[in-house]
Parts: structure tokens; C-alpha cells; sequence
């Protein structure tokens, strides 16, 4: 009974381990579908989709540049210099994150939608503006909450599928999670 047991285990675990192919015929696919740009034959994930979610990403990413250069130029008061500084290097992180998602936009064949029409729709997160430094802070945190569940919602759904965007929105994901501390600790010096 123990040995049937074990045999059946392993025929399952075979059967589940992805087939590698031999170099040749990894070339010869390559060859074959060079028109198609770093989308190879073993693209696993629904690929319209994914550049969908990857242009809701980038329209929040945009969105969020928008919204912390408003606060950057606006922030004024007592405690207004280092935040406005805060605000800076997160809108130009967020450019950044932009920037990579419409790379990899063009790399899976899609195109990376830049237009203002529907952008604040496309958007997870909402362009607050925020009449108080407190204010501000506080929107780009809710912004940044909202980006860090949709980042994750997506590495979840991407799983092994894309190795490559999934490796893209965790490094992003990291980032906004920094922005996230970045800005509780500026709303507990203000409090405090
Ligand atoms: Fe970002
Ligand atoms: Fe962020």
C-alpha cells in the first residue's frame, strides 16, 4: 500500500513539472516569432489584460506625480520645508514607476495610454489637493494605500504567469511602501 502511494506521488509531481525546452528549439521559436518583440511562446498570462492593469497603474502613477507636485508647491506654514522636499522625491519616484510601467507596456506589444482624457478615471487613486499641510499629507497616504493594495491585488493575480512585470510591480509595491512610511512618519512629527 506504501509503495502505490509513493508511485502515484510521483507520477503527479512529474507530470506538474514544467517541460524545459532544449536550446534549439528555444532558438528556433525565438526565430520563428521574432516579429512579436520580448512576447515569446511561453507567455503565460492573458496579455490584454495585463497591459490593461498596467495602464491603470500607469494613469495612478501619473495621477500621483500630479497630486504630490500640487502639494509641493502649495505646502507652506511652520513645518512646510521638509515635507515640500518629502513631496518632491515622492513625485519623482512616481515618474519613475510610471516610466518602467510603459516599458513594459511597449515590451508585451501594448501601448502606453498618456492621455488626459479619462486619466483621473483610469486611476486608482484620486488627485485630492488638500487645504492644510495635514491634509495633504494625509490624501497622499490614503493615494499610497490605495496603490499598495492594487500592486499587490495584481502580483496576485499575475502569479507565475509573468515573472517579469510580477518582479516590476513588487519592486514598485517596496517603493510605495516606503512612500507610506515616509509620510505616517511626517503626519506623527506634526501631530506630536
Ligand atoms: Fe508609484
Ligand atoms: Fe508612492
Amino acid at each position: 500500500m506504501k509503495m502505490k502511494t509513493t508511485v502515484s506521488i510521483t507520477k503527479d509531481v512529474s507530470r506538474k513539472q514544467p517541460a524545459l525546452s532544449d536550446i534549439k528549439t528555444l532558438r528556433a521559436r525565438a526565430r520563428k516569432h521574432i516579429e512579436k518583440g520580448a512576447v515569446t511562446e511561453g507567455y503565460a498570462a492573458e496579455r490584454e489584460t495585463v497591459i490593461t492593469l498596467l495602464n491603470e497603474a500607469l494613469a495612478t502613477e501619473i495621477v500621483c506625480v500630479l497630486r504630490y507636485k500640487r502639494h509641493h508647491f502649495m505646502a507652506s506654514g511652520i513645518h512646510a520645508a521638509p515635507v515640500a522636499a518629502e513631496f518632491l522625491e515622492h513625485a519623482i519616484e512616481e515618474m519613475k514607476h510610471a516610466d518602467s510601467l510603459a516599458k513594459r507596456i511597449v515590451e508585451l506589444r501594448g501601448e502606453p495610454n498618456f492621455s488626459p482624457d479619462g486619466m483621473s478615471e483610469r486611476s486608482h487613486a484620486e488627485y485630492v489637493e488638500g487645504d492644510s499641510l495635514k491634509a495633504m499629507i494625509k490624501e497622499d497616504l490614503v493615494a499610497e494605500r490605495i496603490a499598495i493594495e492594487s500592486y499587490r491585488e495584481m502580483i496576485a493575480y499575475l502569479g507565475d504567469q509573468d515573472p517579469t512585470t510580477r518582479r516590476l510591480l513588487e519592486e514598485i509595491l517596496a517603493s510605495e511602501e516606503g512612500h507610506a512610511e515616509d509620510l505616517s512618519s511626517l503626519l506623527e512629527g506634526l501631530n506630536g
